[in-house]
């Protein structure tokens, strides 16, 4: 059986979107301990913004404006001389709606915000290495490997990150 495909949009958050925001992605926390490094209770000890000073929380919404995926990009802060580099943090597509593109499209999304903040030369990210389907979606959109962190995280057991990066 072939799944109908979703139609969706995507769109930036605002700040009015930040409790709709943490309680979507805490699902993502408990759907995927082993490929985020996030615990639901990072996020209730410190809930995310969804409105940044130099970036943007983008997602994915279906026709009826449900939470489908979401992604942040952010230049790095605090740092004069890293002004250059910015992160693509918090990528989570929901289950349901794996696999129909939503992924690319907020990544792609996020890249063309990257591409629009002064001076930002490259995105990072960190992915935990056994994440296929994320490392594939990365590496294909032109995403190269620049390191490898054994336990990085842990959840049932040791998870090593791989950091990624993209020359804008
Ligand atoms: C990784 C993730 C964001 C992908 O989102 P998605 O909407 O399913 O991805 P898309 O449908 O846009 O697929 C894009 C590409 O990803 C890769 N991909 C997606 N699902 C895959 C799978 N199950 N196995 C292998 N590759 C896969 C493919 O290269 C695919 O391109 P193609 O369909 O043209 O072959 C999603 O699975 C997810 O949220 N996972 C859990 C949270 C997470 O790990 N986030 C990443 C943190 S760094």
């Amino acid at each position: 059986m072939t799944r109908a495909k979703t139609t969706f949009s995507v769109e930036p958050l605002v700040g009015a979107d930040a409790p709709a925001y943490n309680q979507f992605f805490r699902q993502a926390t408990l759907e995927h301990p082993d490929t985020l490094r996030i615990s639901p209770a990072d996020i209730a000890a410190a809930p995310f913004k969804t409105e940044h000073a130099e970036g943007t929380t983008f997602a994915a919404r279906d026709d009826a404006g449900r939470l489908l995926g979401v992604v942040t990009v952010e230049r790095e802060a605090g740092r004069e001389k890293r002004r250059h580099v910015a992160w693509l943090l918090r990528m989570y597509v929901a289950r349901s709606s794996s696999g129909q593109g939503v992924g690319r499209a907020l990544l792609r999304a996020a890249l063309t915000r990257a591409r629009e903040l002064p001076g930002v030369a490259k995105v990072n990210l960190t992915v935990a290495a056994h994440n296929g389907s994320a490392v594939g979606l990365y590496e294909s959109e032109g995403f190269q490997t620049i390191a490898r962190e054994p336990d990085a995280f842990r959840d049932s057991q040791p998870r090593a990150e791989l950091t990624m990066t993209l020359t804008l």
